[in-house]
């Protein structure tokens, strides 16, 4: 039997997508509104959803000489664009549409076209602190004596919301939170309960928003940096709850270019002697970023790649010496349109230097977007499938994300082509396809 008609148990035994998806996004900023404008775009047919492998991708089945690679959409059962219904919270009261123009990610015209349906997405008053984001202060916040109470007029707007549509995907795009180590009350859902009634100073509003929505069976996503629900207490609820998590930090444009470049510099063992990467922008996320204690966040997110892709310790001739260096600047005139430099020193045969240069004009959100909706569309099928809804965290999304979550004890995998090769696998898995190994032999028998 041809491996595309094999009909096995795991296939029939994820659930389809029926009707509604509802998507809460935390914080209607750039990112959110470039990917909810652009949703609404693609479902007008006046755009192409570039960028989104849930959307254009396709995955190979069986042997190369099967010809057999349908669109990921057509092989796995996600949800179609048409059936998403967007909410969210914000510090902030601007609608979707007014928001999307502050932002200034898509152009007037494209917004224009799209005014009534964006203008119709109101935000919901968001949890907020100061303390945890210094640069923002917003005025349309939830009041509460206690996290509890909080939390739990969140989980009224979840429970709200659930009403309209068939399932639930939470996704964080809101600010970088100052640096956190994990503690205490981050260890146990006990802790964390008896944290959030005492107003624990640990527990950041992305917390909250994360621990309402795995109370509530909701997937989470968490496209910053902040330690959110990389801890053991949100780990513990959404296996029980079976409400997948991903996390950290969307991988978009100066870590995407060092997870495909690094790889090819250690698959061909040239050394790299150090990795200088600057970048100017100017959107509100580079004003949040401006503030010391949310860089930290967002340097601890991006520094980690390099060390884990090139093992120093098992090539301490290549490696161990490298010096790696990142830097963010908020410069207003660029909005979103970052730009990013990336200068490599690397060596070759009988150690001899060469240097690598990297400029990468890029536009931060409509890089980002794509990420966000394929990470929103992937829980909710996961969500869906029994081998992976009660495991916690979804490291297959590591492609997405720069500083993947994974099991304790694990060091994440943050190679793009190991990450891209894992997910597929994990698609073809769980509809009970052979996995790819690349290995070929079979061709030359
Ligand atoms: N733009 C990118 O390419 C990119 C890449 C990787 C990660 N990120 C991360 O994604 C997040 C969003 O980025 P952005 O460019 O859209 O930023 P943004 O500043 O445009 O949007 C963030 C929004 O979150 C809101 N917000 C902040 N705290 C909130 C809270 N507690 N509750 C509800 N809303 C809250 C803000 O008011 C703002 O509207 C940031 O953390 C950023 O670091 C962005």
């Amino acid at each position: 039997m041809a491996t595309e008609e094999r009909s096995s148990p795991a296939a029939e035994s994820v659930a389809p997508a029926r009707g509604k998806l509802g998507v809460m996004v935390v914080g209607l900023g750039a990112v959110a509104t470039t990917m909810i404008a652009g949703v609404e775009a693609v479902r007008r047919g006046l755009a192409k959803p570039i960028g989104s492998l849930t959307q254009m991708g396709t995955i190979r089945l069986g042997k190369r000489t099967d010809n057999n690679s349908p669109l990921i959409r057509d092989f796995v059962p996600l949800a179609d664009l048409k059936d998403i219904v967007f909410t969210g919270w914000d510090i902030f009261e601007d609608n979707v549409y007014e928001s999307a123009a502050h932002a200034a990610v898509l152009d007037k015209e494209t917004l224009g076209k799209l005014k009534p349906h964006l203008e119709a997405i109101k935000p919901m008053p968001a949890v907020f602190d100061q303390f945890y984001v210094k640069r923002l202060n917003g005025t349309y916040v939830k009041k509460g004596k206690s996290k509890r109470e909080l939390a739990d007029q969140l989980i009224e707007d979840i429970r709200a919301f659930k009403k309209t549509v068939e399932r639930v995907v939470m996704i964080w795009c809101g600010s970088t939170e100052i640096f956190m180590e994990p503690s205490a009350v981050h260890k146990s859902v006990e802790n964390f309960e008896k944290g959030l009634l005492a107003n624990d100073a640990g527990i950041a509003p992305s917390q909250i928003y994360a621990y309402a929505a795995l109370k509530e069976g909701v997937p989470f996503a968490n496209g910053a940096p902040n330690l959110t629900v990389d801890i053991p207490a949100m780990v513990c609820l959404s296996k029980k709850n079976a409400a997948p998590i991903c996390g950290k930090d969307f991988k978009t444009g100066q870590t995407f270019m060092k997870t495909v470049l690094a790889p090819a510099f250690k698959a061909r063992m040239l050394g790299v002697q150090g990795w200088f990467s600057t970048n100017i922008l100017g959107n509100r996320d580079g004003e949040v970023l401006d503030d010391p204690e949310s860089f930290k966040t967002k340097e601890e997110s991006k520094l980690g790649s390099l060390e884990y892709i090139f093992q120093p310790e098992l090539y301490p001739d290549l490696y161990k010496k490298l010096y790696h260096k990142i830097r963010i600047n908020y410069y207003p005139p660029r909005g979103d349109e970052k730009e990013a430099w990336d200068n490599i020193d690397i060596f070759g045969w009988l150690g001899y230097p060469m240097q690598v240069k990297v400029n990468f004009l890029c536009r931060d959100s409509i890089l980002a977007a794509p990420i966000a909706l394929d990470l929103v569309l992937f829980l909710d099928l996961a969500k869906r499938t029994p081998g992976l809804r009660s495991i916690g965290i979804q490291e297959w999304l590591s492609f997405y994300l720069k500083s993947p979550q994974t099991a304790e004890g694990l060091y994440p995998e943050h190679d793009l082509f190991i990450q891209s090769m894992k997910l597929k696998n994990t698609l073809r898995h769980i509809m009970g396809h052979d996995l790819i190994t690349h290995l070929g032999l079979d061709y030359y028998d």
